[in-house]
């Protein structure tokens, strides 16, 4: 069997790595093609090297640019690549352009394709991942909701074939790193923190980023926070900062360390011990809850509402009452604080990787991995 991945972006490496492992433990060498959606060292090859994944096959280096250029770009240099190595079925992750271009590219050549993260909705078609996750589902041959409540938004457009909860494979992630993390990473000593004593930030979503008044809201809660905060900043809102001649107020308030993007086992180490994380970001709610860390999300709906429902995060927006007011009571409510701390895990057991394997390996033997005619 020849399955192919397709990605990017930092998240989908990240999701993607537990799955890429399932199948190399079953003896089945998967083809790997980066689309280089995200290029820099710290949103790419960092979580390569420590993920230990094998050499990259066919890197497309597609890079930045408009909607229509990255998606566009990348559909045809995949197409390429999907024309001269024949896989049986293509692999994606999530709902970014990466996503959605080889979704396209694939299922127009009539090879299956496999969606690990399927049916997550926000309702929000205003944001570009929206449009992805619906576009990516419906090009989809085989699905892989992590949750019944993505199985069910899935069922709701008429998607009921080879449709399997498996979990999220960020469990997996967490669980097969989370301790190496904590050995390996000084990353408390090199930023001068101490655990549970300061608040974790990212922010990088377009909704946020894109305009300047959003931005500023953003400085704002970030002005007024309590405690001491830590920011490792996606390079979007870096850009758009200084674009927006904002990125010195920023970088000049008390208490925030603001730094370039981490690894993935210094990230897990910053948000395992912080007190609470502030975040847009959709993995970042999942690993909070996961790791037992109280969040609070910087967006006004979430495609993750699971984790809303359990009680571990409290969707915030871009108000600054709402996010310091509750981050305040958390400070002082020990007991709403252990709540949200000890809100369970909706996301699975750390093996929808290799659940996804077999799967696929099982339909595949049985002939079945094919796009329907
Ligand atoms: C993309 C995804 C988003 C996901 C995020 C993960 C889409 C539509 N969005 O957003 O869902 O949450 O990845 O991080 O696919 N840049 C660099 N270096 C890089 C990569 C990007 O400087 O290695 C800068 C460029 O200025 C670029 C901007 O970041 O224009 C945005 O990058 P892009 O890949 O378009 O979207 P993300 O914001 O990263
Ligand atoms: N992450 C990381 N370093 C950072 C910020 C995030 O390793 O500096 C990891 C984080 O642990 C999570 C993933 O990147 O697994 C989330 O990526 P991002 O927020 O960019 O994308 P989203 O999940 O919103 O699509």
């Amino acid at each position: 069997m020849k399955p192919a991945f397709v990605f990017g972006t930092r998240p989908e490496i990240i999701k993607l790595a537990p799955v890429i492992r399932a199948f190399l433990d079953r003896g089945v060498e998967p083809l790997l093609i980066h689309t280089g959606q995200h290029y820099d060292y710290e949103m790419s090859s960092v979580f390569l090297e420590e993920l230990e994944m094998p050499p990259i096959d066919h890197h497309l280096e597609v890079g930045s640019g408009t909607q229509a250029e990255q998606t566009g770009l990348a559909m045809i240099k995949i197409e390429k690549v999907l024309v001269d190595e024949r896989p049986d079925v293509v692999l994606v992750q999530g709902d970014t352009n990466t996503v959605l271009a080889g979704a396209l590219a694939s299922v127009k050549l009539k090879i299956p394709v496999a969606h690990v993260e399927a049916g997550l909705r926000s309702f929000d078609r205003t944001m570009p991942e929206e449009i992805n996750r619906i576009l990516a589902d419906h090009a989809s041959e085989v699905l892989f909701p992590p949750t019944e409540e993505a199985r069910k938004n899935l069922e709701r457009e008429g998607i009921t074939e080879n449709v399997y909860v498996v979990g999220n494979t960020v469990v997996d992630a967490v669980l097969q790193n989370a301790e190496v993390a904590e050995r390996k990473s000084d990353v408390l000593e090199r930023f001068g923190l101490k655990p549970k004593e300061y608040v974790l930030i990212t922010a990088h979503r377009a909704e946020n980023t894109d305009r300047r008044e959003n931005l500023e809201r953003l400085i704002e809660i970030l002005e007024g926070l309590p405690t001491r905060a830590v920011y490792p900043m996606h390079p979007r809102t870096r850009g758009r900062l200084e674009e927006f001649g904002l990125w010195e107020r920023m970088a000049s308030i008390e208490n925030l360390t603001v730094t370039k993007p981490l690894g993935y086992l210094d990230f897990l180490k910053l948000e395992k011990n912080a007190f609470a994380i502030m975040t847009d970001s959709g993995g970042i709610q999942e690993e909070a809850i996961i790791l037992n860390v109280p969040c609070l999300t910087l967006r006004y709906n979430t495609e993750r509402p699971e984790t809303v429902k359990a009680g571990g995060n409290v969707l915030v927006g871009l108000e600054k009452e709402r996010a310091l007011g509750y981050l305040q009571r958390l400070l002082k409510d020990g007991e709403l604080y252990r709540k949200m701390a000890g809100a369970a895990n909706p996301f699975g057991d750390g093996k929808a990787g290799e659940r996804i394997a077999e799967i696929l390996m099982g339909l595949y033997k049985e002939g079945k991995l094919k796009v329907k005619s």
